[in-house]
């Protein structure tokens, strides 16, 4: 896969189309233009920014979009039937790069029990429909549904006559996450390698995460040929949703020198966009969501909050700036050691008295076991303690030996708030 001269991959983002289909998810024109402003400065390649035929909202989304944004390519989805292709080019036919994405079921079970349909009448209703839809505009794009479940024989003859009938455009979609990785990297060898004319067309692929592949099977297919895809912030989308962009950003990113592959997405406006897409549509992010998460790069653990202090390097492969966050983070808890405890202080500017280092991490201990994350509040107050007793003398205020309270978790956490907070 690697090359001496990075190749391009191009990212096209289906927040506001795919992404919104997710139940709950709705997003007014505002909302949309928002976040389509926010992509514009994402650097991606291509925004799709909604089905206009669904309502008089969603057009009026698509329009505005078409009209503001620059850089960008726009594009709207489209059935392959005229109404629909006239409602996307009505609402992006002023964007500066206009782009109508036609969609249309290519394996057995949909066409059978979707459409009803037989396979040579899709074939020629695909075919009129991307004819149609480029005596409209230059840039036409085909999706054949399901294809990750469709015959491989019969989705490259429909690639082939989509390519004839005028899509410069193929887009592979493994509509309902079924592939595994390498199958799906073999499908999309396949498509490229076999249907006639596959050299006039750019190859896309387009996956969804119903077993948490979507990513991988992405990369697979990028590994095949393919060379645009789509993603959405967050992994946003129907159902358990799609490939993430930040996701497959970031992996083109951090193993640029393995891939040898590149995109133009700004990658410190991730963390921005992210968190605009999460507050317009509602939806906090998974803590644990790779890149995005809250957690992304937080450090718990002594071992790993060591380490990390000692050099980042030691747990960290990308750089939290490098996605548009101000720093990692150390997290004190119960689990942490004390050199993320005395990095916090001094952070903090808090001189321990002297000799009181042992009682202070006891104190922090003890209170660390009662509750998710010790805050900076909760180190200023062990440290005045700390020091209050020193001049003072612990059993001098009356109470027993934090040891001895230790009768049973609730005592403890109710003992330790009250020394801590009175
Ligand atoms: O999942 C899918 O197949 C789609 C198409 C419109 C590309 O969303
Ligand atoms: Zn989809």
């Amino acid at each position: 896969m690697k090359d001496s001269s990075p190749d391009r991959v191009f990212i096209f983002d289906t927040t506001l189309r795919d992404g919104e289909q997710s139940p709950g998810f709705h997003l007014d024109s505002n909302a949309k233009v928002r976040i389509a402003r926010q992509l514009e400065k994402l650097g991606v390649d291509v925004i799709e920014a909604g089905f206009p035929i669904s309502s008089p909202g969603d057009f009026e989304a698509c329009r505005r979009i078409a009209r503001e944004i620059r850089g960008a390519t726009i594009t709207a989805l489209a059935r392959a039937v005229k109404e629909d292709i006239d409602a996307v080019w009505g609402a992006i036919k002023e964007a500066e790069t206009p782009q109508i994405h036609i969609v249309l079921s290519v394996s057995d079970v949909h066409i059978n029990r979707k459409l009803g349909m037989t396979r040579e009448q899709v074939l020629k209703r695909g075919a009129e429909m991307v004819a149609y839809a480029r005596s409209l505009c230059e840039n036409v794009q085909y999706s054949p549904e399901d294809a990750g479940r469709a015959d491989p024989d019969y989705l490259v003859e429909t690639v082939e006559t989509m390519i004839a009938a005028g899509a410069n455009v193929i887009n592979i979609p493994d509509t309902t996450g079924y592939c595994l990785p390498w199958e799906f990297g073999e499908i999309v060898r396949r498509v490229i390698g076999d249907a006639r004319g596959s050299n006039k067309a750019l190859f896309s692929v387009h996956c969804h995460n119903d077993l948490g592949l979507a990513v991988a099977n992405t990369i697979y297919a990028i590994d095949a040929g393919a060379r645009r895809v789509e993603c959405t912030i967050n992994g946003i989308g129907e159902r358990a949703g799609n490939t993430s962009l930040e996701e497959v950003v970031m992996l083109l990113n951090v193993r640029k020198k393995k891939l040898g592959l590149e995109c133009g997405v700004n990658t410190t406006e991730i963390t921005r966009t992210s968190r605009l897409v999460s507050e317009l549509t509602g939806t906090p992010v998974q803590p644990n969501k790779a890149v995005v998460g809250a957690n992304a790069f937080a450090h718990a653990s002594g071992i790993h909050q060591d380490g990390v202090l000692k050099d980042r390097l030691n747990y960290e492969i990308m750089k939290p700036e490098d996605v548009g966050l101000a720093d990692s983070r150390i997290v004190l808890t119960a689990r942490s050691g004390r050199h993320a405890f005395h990095h916090r202080l001094n952070r903090l500017g808090i001189a321990l008295a002297e000799g009181k280092d042992d009682e202070a991490w006891q104190r922090f201990l003890q209170l660390a076991d009662t509750k998710k994350e010790v805050t900076d509040e909760d180190l200023r107050k062990i440290a005045a303690m700390s020091d209050s007793n020193g001049t003072n003398g612990h059993e001098g205020n009356g109470h027993p030996p934090v040891t001895d309270q230790l009768h049973d978790h609730n005592h403890v956490a109710d003992t330790l708030r009250h020394m801590i907070f009175g």
